[in-house]
């Protein structure tokens, strides 16, 4: 069952995140010797980064340990301030003793119909090409029009069932998007929404408690066939939670 984990605010939703961050990839060192996480883009997940890189929480993290991934990527170059993985970059990657061999970027600055094979490439040398790729724990955005990852409205790639990451033309953005597809974000151990805002709180509701519709809300797509799934929302969001 889908749990909603409810934050005042957030620097406080920042901070379960963080704690969801260490606690599982202790745990999955533990068990398997590593922890593979794909981190969300846009803003939100900005003030998680920040923390984890404090010492307080990163020095409770074995980095060599550690493999970092991306749910989606915009087509720019990796040092391009839309880059999901140059804010990661900035507030995360290079501050932590992370080998550079253990992050798996998403290729922007290529043709993205060459980036998303590559990368799913990159997936199969890591996970291995037998199954789907079962990250330890997935974080996820959640737009104001119900989009996850690079999962808009009325796209393709929302049904996709082959391809693990997929180039999508996102017409509302007039750009092409790299995107994680739905087999392999339901394949997660952990799947975590962080939601933050009082203009995410409508469209929550509607994805929480509304009729089920993914191609118009393709966060519903989401749904962890053996994994946990966590809703991280600040109260601003949940305000109109039913
Ligand atoms: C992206 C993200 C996207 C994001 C949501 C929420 O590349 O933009 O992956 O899915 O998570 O759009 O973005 P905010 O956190 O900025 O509201």
């Amino acid at each position: 069952m889908p749990r909603l984990e409810l934050c005042t605010d957030k620097p406080t939703l920042a901070r379960s995140a963080v704690n969801h961050f260490v606690t599982r990839a202790q745990g999955a060192i533990a068990a398997r010797g590593r922890f593979t996480v794909a981190l969300s883009g846009g803003s939100t997940p900005r003030a998680m980064f920040e923390l984890l890189a404090q010492p307080e929480y990163a020095s409770r993290v074995d980095w060599q340990a550690v493999h970092v991934f991306w749910g989606d990527e915009r087509t720019v170059p990796p040092d391009h301030a839309d880059s999901n993985y140059h804010m990661a970059k900035e507030t995360l990657l290079d501050h932590v003793p992370l080998p550079d061999e253990n992050i798996y970027r998403m290729r922007g600055e290529i043709e993205p119909q060459q980036a998303a094979p590559a990368y799913e490439m990159q997936l199969k040398t890591v996970f291995g090409d037998d199954a789907l790729p079962r990250f330890d724990l997935i974080y996820l955005g959640m737009g104001d029009d119900g989009h996850t990852a690079s999962l808009f409205p009325y796209t393709p790639a929302v049904h996709e069932q082959n391809h693990w990451v997929m180039a999508q033309y996102v017409d509302k953005l007039q750009s092409w998007r790299i995107t994680l597809t739905p087999p392999v974000l339901n394949a997660g151990r952990c799947v975590i929404f962080l939601i933050a805002g009082a203009d995410k709180a409508a469209r929550l509701d509607e994805v929480l408690n509304g009729p089920h519709q993914p191609d118009a809300l393709p966060a519903q797509i989401i749904e962890p066939t053996d994994g946990e799934l966590i809703w991280l929302v600040d109260e601003a969001a949940a305000a109109q939670l039913t």
